[in-house]
């Protein structure tokens, strides 16, 4: 469910005309329905009943402040790679006590950074990390609450870029080593046992995999328990897929019963880090027609967004849906949709059924909410994006246009 609907021909953000928009802020430009995020926040939420549980929204999917801010004010956690994203958090007023800290390569500087904002737990990915945590636990004179990431070993059934709980991927320790390393930590006095954390991998469309493997972790979780371990939060991580063309992923309430049946007799606190689902299709990238083509019997359309400001056709092969903003009668014929980046890759949308565009005409790139913005880049001396938030009939700029300007700063010609 979002909030993107026509109105008499226009596609409309809530009750902001895109057409207008675009006129006001120009392209490319993400713009966000705040309705259709709070929607979201709250069907996966409320997803899980009375049973104890935190939301904690996975920062790296759409970083922006003002999502941070209304989700803070909603009550969500968050979920942090970065002490970026950390810094994120607390200048959009989210509580650190609430927030989660994962990733392979957290630095000692990092990680001080973090304990000293009270983090809620560290979500721990190696020996190594851990024995570096409990140096800075002592350094700083804390106990740094932790749990380690467990790497089920299952296959998420989802592209390979974003599996992460196979045997062979870079995240987490398996559960023999998950097991040695609290019993470890418990003379560590940098360190205090909080938790378990697993994550399997993103766009997950079917539940089979995800069960297996809490299973599993919910098992380590209680063994855990019975041996002492003062341990309160069951991270089951995120990775809930969502509709881009004709996915049929599970509903949250789906997602959520396989979530509880798994972990019901652990009496844990469940923690979720949803990305995708909550912001994805909250959001549409803005983009304007410049020129068609014909090449090699194709017929192109390029338009003035590319693949440095959404990466995940280029990069997954991602299809997300493209629609004119207004709707045009007429023959319907393929096309691809293309962008101006200097990469043959560069490819928003292949073989792609539309009303010839005209040069001039918006489209709307769906689905672009989750990991759009948080991947563009400036590549090809490309200013990246403006952002908006839309709420109701009001449309405000929440990160503005990059000047070209903003491209060097911190450059020296030098001589
Ligand atoms: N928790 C952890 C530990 C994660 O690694 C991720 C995503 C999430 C939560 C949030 O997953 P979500 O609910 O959004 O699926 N750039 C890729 C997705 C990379 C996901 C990385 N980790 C894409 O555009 O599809």
């Amino acid at each position: 469910m979002d909030h993107f609907r026509p109105v008499r021909g226009v596609l409309h953000a809530e009750g902001v005309s895109l057409e207008r928009l675009a006129a006001r802020v120009g392209t490319p430009t993400y713009v966000y329905s705040e309705a259709t995020l709070r929607r979201h926040y709250r069907v996966v939420d409320q997803a899980f009943g009375g049973a104890p549980h935190l939301v904690c929204y996975s920062v790296k999917a759409s970083g922006n402040l003002a999502l941070l801010a209304s989700l803070a004010r909603w009550g969500s956690g968050f979920d942090v790679v970065s002490g970026g994203e950390l810094a994120r958090v607390l200048a959009a007023g989210g509580d650190p006590g609430r927030t989660v800290f994962a990733g392979v390569g957290k630095t000692e500087a990092e990680m001080a950074f973090a304990l000293r904002t009270g983090i809620g737990m560290f979500n721990v990915e190696s020996a190594e990390e851990l024995e570096a945590l409990d140096r800075v636990g002592r350094r700083l004179r804390r106990r740094a609450p932790f749990a380690i990431r467990v790497n089920p070993g299952v296959d998420a059934g989802t592209h390979r870029h974003i599996s992460t709980g196979l045997p062979t991927s870079k995240f987490g320790v398996p559960f023999e080593e998950a097991r040695r390393l609290y019993t470890r930590a418990r003379r560590m006095r940098g360190l205090r046992a909080r938790g378990v954390d697993c994550h399997i991998g993103s766009q997950l469309t079917r539940l089979g995999p995800l069960a297996a493997a809490l299973r599993q972790v919910a098992g380590l979780y209680r063994v855990l328990r019975a041996e002492g371990h003062p341990l309160e939060w069951l991270d089951v991580g995120g990775g809930l897929g969502i509709r881009y063309r004709d996915e049929e992923p599970p509903s949250p309430d789906r997602w959520a019963a396989t979530v509880r049946a798994a972990t019901r007799d652990t009496e844990a606190t469940v923690l979720v880090e949803p990305g995708r689902v909550l912001v994805g299709n909250a959001g549409v990238l803005l983009t304007r027609v410049l020129y068609r083509k014909r090449a090699g019997g194709r017929t192109l359309v390029v338009v003035d967004a590319g693949m440095n400001d959404l990466l995940r056709p280029a990069l997954y092969g991602a299809e997300h849906a493209i629609v004119p903003v207004r709707a045009r009668r007429g023959r319907s014929r393929v096309v691809d949709v293309v962008g101006p980046v200097c990469e043959s890759t560069d490819v928003l949308g292949r073989d792609r059924r539309l009303v010839l565009p005209e040069a001039g005409e918006l489209l709307a790139i769906r689905g672009a909410g989750a990991y759009g913005m948080s991947m563009a880049s400036t590549y090809n001396g490309r200013p990246r994006p403006a952002e908006v938030l839309v709420s109701g009939k009001r449309a405000r700029v929440v990160r503005r246009r990059e000047r070209v300007e903003d491209l060097w700063r911190g450059e020296a010609a030098g001589r």
